[in-house]
């Protein structure tokens, strides 16, 4: 798109009415912009399409109507851009339920968490035009199409061109519906940047059953926070990756205090007894800790406390995050 179609109506399809999902479908829906909601759940699909997204901001309430599709079918139409906001494990799922939406000119956009989204979405739709949505801001699930705007936050879109709609103008459409939005050419550098921060965060929330808030009020965890984003930040930099900040601790507090009422979503996941994306973001950085020889102790305990939770029969977070033993 070139900059003069900024302020026509885009074609949005949002592939999942999760937190974050319907945060944007709302959002961008409340503008000009049209609306279309995939939804692999058929009970799920019919009840937002009969009731809309209600987005809750403060004290105001926002009733959005928006379309959602159970299945594409023969004459469903090209978007300009899809917003792939499924957990990182599915996402191969979703990149072949989005083939239909795909035009010449379609922007594919991952607003999910974690590394190597990107690879899994191009490694099923064999397209190059795909961007990264990367944002701290807080969306708390409150029901089926029902979420609350828990805390603002920067949002990072990077990569996707020879598109109809590429990044950069994603960017400015994202910044017009509200939300504050800008673009970075390092897509690896953005990337990182956001999985060192859900690193620090969403393990130690999921673990103690804490709001984003409590890591930072609590000295406890604010210092553990502070361990799991430095060596993070270190395994980052041996892999010659510069993020876009300085102090990962300093950064991953700060978007704590901005989202101090949010629910992350890993504790969101724990307490709907799904599954979390431990994998791929702490998994992630472990794996690349290895390759490059640098010890992270506390990513490690904080990943095989995750899982251990996540193996539980009842899946409640437990109130005691545990330290490693050794090398802290
Ligand atoms: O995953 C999340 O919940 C969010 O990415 C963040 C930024 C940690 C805010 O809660």
């Amino acid at each position: 798109m070139s900059s003069d179609s900024i302020g026509q109506k885009t074609d949005v399809v949002v592939v999942g009415p999760g937190a974050i999902g319907c945060l944007f479908a709302s959002m961008l829906g409340r503008g000009e912009n049209s609306i279309t909601i995939l939804d692999r759940c058929p009970e799920r699909a019919a009840y937002i399409e009969r009731n809309g997204v209600t987005l809750e901001w403060g004290n105001e309430t926002h009733l959005v109507p928006v379309s959602v599709l159970f299945h594409p079918h023969a004459d469903t139409p090209q978007a300009d851009v899809i917003l792939v906001c499924v957990k990182s494990y599915d996402t191969e799922e979703a990149a072949k339920s989005i083939l239909p939406f795909i035009g010449p000119h379609t922007l594919i956009a991952s607003l999910q968490n974690g590394i190597g989204n990107i690879e899994r979405i191009t490694g099923v739709t064999g397209h190059d035009r795909t961007a990264a949505v990367l944002t701290s801001i807080g969306a708390t699930l409150l029901g089926d199409g029902h979420v609350r705007y828990a805390g603002s936050g920067p949002t990072i879109i990077t990569g996707g061109s020879c598109c109809k709609l590429p990044g950069e103008c994603l960017a400015e459409v994202i910044q017009r519906s509200g939300i504050s939005a800008g673009w970075h050419d390092n897509p690896k550098a953005a990337i990182w940047s956001k999985a060192v921060v859900n690193a620090a965060i969403n393990p130690i929330t999921a673990v103690s059953n804490v709001p984003n808030g409590e890591v930072v009020s609590r000295p406890e965890l604010r210092d553990l926070m502070a361990s799991a984003a430095q060596e993070a930040q270190a395994v980052a930099e041996a892999n010659g990756i510069a993020l876009l900040y300085d102090d990962a601790a300093e950064e991953a507090a700060c978007v704590c205090r901005n989202t101090h009422t949010n629910i992350s979503s890993m504790l969101q996941d724990i307490r709907s007894r799904r599954r979390t994306e431990i994998d791929a973001i702490t998994g992630e950085i472990l794996m690349a800790a290895r390759s490059a020889g640098i010890p992270v102790p506390v990513n490690e305990s904080l990943f095989e406390q995750v899982k251990a939770l996540e193996g539980r029969e009842d899946h409640s977070p437990t109130s005691n995050v545990q330290r490693p033993t050794s090398n802290v």
